[in-house]
């Protein structure tokens, strides 16, 4: 079932937010106009994502340098070689729901 982590209105183009859900720290963003929601955590070493910045569709982690494709999850750089989970999003009078099953 979808969980609603924010408003959609608080999602900016370029800006990462993190929040709390019972299956840990899921990162929202907007890329090309779409909510995108992915893990927090970096395959590599259990990095935060969320003190590291966005380029064009790739999260980098702020500890090595590691990058995830924000749609997809997939490790885009080395030193981490396992994707992160994404999420799908849907939105309901202006909330932002993730499913955190799928
Ligand atoms: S913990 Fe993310 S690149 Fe090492």
């Amino acid at each position: 079932m979808a969980e609603p982590l924010a408003q959609e209105d608080q999602i900016k183009e370029g800006e990462m937010h993190s929040y709390n859900t019972r299956i840990g720290r899921v990162a929202l963003t907007r890329l090309n106009g779409k909510i995108c929601a992915f893990e927090n955590t970096c395959t590599h070493d259990g990095g935060s994502l969320e003190g590291g910045h966005l380029e064009g569709k790739e999260v980098v982690c702020p500890r090595h340098g590691a990058r995830f494709d924000i749609e997809t999850g997939a490790a885009t750089r080395m030193p981490a070689t396992e994707s992160i989970e994404v999420y799908p999003v849907s939105i309901e009078g202006g909330e932002v729901l993730v499913d955190l099953d799928a």
